[in-house]
């Protein structure tokens, strides 16, 4: 079996890196949810392969993608789609964007679960929407540890409003790192088909599953698929953001031709590399998956005994899914918000928590998709910046 090494450092400063090149040089990049990892050798290949044809004119949707997503659903979720089933968008956000212009009326109300990934509510206000945030319960498991449960009641009571014509979830979820289980996608299905809600599933962290499964929700029934537009991609489970190729699944014809409306009228192509990018990592890139996947095991079991064992004053999820830590930095005696901290004093630069909605000042998320000896120097540098601040309050 051929060994990746993810514990290699890769320097990353000089070739345009957003996750490198926006934070000060002397702060530890941990925010953005891209990795540190070299890509699959497949996907690397694959891409140098299409580079030596030479010709890069327009291009169409690769009917051969379309085929290894049809096949991959299906062995994955036994969720058995057809290649028309399958839409291609330079990126998720577009996709969300396009979502938001293409269903409801203007000044509908979008639902979403809170705390997520930021760009929902972007994708809503840019087009037009309002959206209706909806805290998750917080449910703290231990000293040092929480997860999140939801309020079904609550959410019931969004969607019924004739204003709501949309749910985007998020799932597995970012930036809790956990994936909803069979029984919380029925609540939510059954919702939404009442209320006549359509269902948007950014699953873009599917693949990324270190305990437990992922159930696509548009698996649950056949009604509930004929209402979900569902969104995954090869970028974050094989590091390929910035090839910029994202996959939708609409079994309803009339969402599938909404959404490619939307899209047409705001986006070009993928790109031709994205193509093949997504070919060469979809189709060879299964035993990287599973040596990456051990790996951020490692990482996430590694960060959260070390927070326990040396940050007790920060609680932290234990994410299932993903490589991102929730930290809820509440109980520290800082003055202004907990990134800046991390950033000023730590010298570490985590994501925001109010990237995640407004309520959520207190809290960063932390990215664990990198070599350990850097998750070490972080989470060093955290520890660090903790015990100075507990010396001097
Ligand atoms: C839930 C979720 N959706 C979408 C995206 C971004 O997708 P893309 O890079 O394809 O626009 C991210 C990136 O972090 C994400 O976490």
């Amino acid at each position: 079996m051929t060994e990746y090494n993810f514990d290699e450092i890769i320097d990353r400063t000089r070739h345009s890196s957003a996750k490198w090149g926006v934070v000060e040089s002397d702060c530890l990049p941990m925010w953005v949810a891209d990795m540190d990892f070299r890509s699959p050798p497949s996907a690397i290949n694959a891409m140098i392969e299409r580079a030596r044809h030479g010709v890069f004119g327009y291009t169409l949707d690769p009917p051969k993608l379309k085929e290894v997503v049809v096949e991959r659903m299906s062995r994955l979720y036994n969720w058995e789609i057809t290649p028309d089933d399958v839409i291609f968008s330079p990126g998720l956000v577009l996709a969300l964007c396009a979502t938001c212009s293409g269903f409801g009326k203007p000044c509908d109300s979008v639902l979403i679960q809170t705390p997520v990934y930021g760009s929902f509510f972007k994708a809503v206000r840019t087009n037009r929407k309002f959206s209706a945030n909806l805290d998750m319960i917080y449910v703290a498991d231990s000293a040092s540890s929480f997860h999140y449960e939801c309020d079904y009641d609550a959410f019931e009571q969004v969607a019924r409003d004739p204003q709501t014509s949309i749910h985007l979830q998020c799932n597995p979820q970012n930036p809790a790192g956990f994936q909803y289980s069979r029984e919380d996608l029925e609540q939510i299905g059954e919702i939404c088909l009442k209320h006549d809600v359509l269902i948007v599933a950014d699953e873009i962290h599917s693949d990324l599953i270190l305990e437990g499964e992922h159930i696509p929700i548009a698996t649950l029934s056949e009604e509930i698929a004929q209402q979900t537009l569902t969104m995954i991609a090869p970028s974050k489970t094989y590091n390929l953001a910035g090839m910029a190729c994202s996959v939708l699944i609409a079994q309803n014809k009339e969402i599938r031709d909404t959404i490619a409306a939307a899209l047409a009228g705001i986006s070009a192509h993928v790109n031709i590399m994205g193509y093949e990018a997504a070919h060469g990592a979809y189709t060879g890139g299964e035993a990287w998956l599973r040596q990456l996947l051990l790996y951020l095991k490692d990482n996430r079991d590694y960060a959260v005994n070390y927070i326990r064992r040396h940050i007790p004053q920060i609680k932290t999820t234990v994410p299932t899914s993903t490589y991102l830590l929730w930290l809820d930095m509440r109980d520290l005696p800082i003055k202004g918000d907990a990134d800046s901290f991390c950033r000023s004093s730590a010298g570490i630069a985590p994501t925001p928590g109010t990237f995640f909605g407004d309520s959520h000042e207190g809290f960063v998320r932390l990215n664990f998709g990198c070599p350990r000896s850097v998750l070490q120097e972080g989470l060093e540098r955290l520890k660090a910046a903790v015990d100075r601040l507990t010396v001097t309050s």
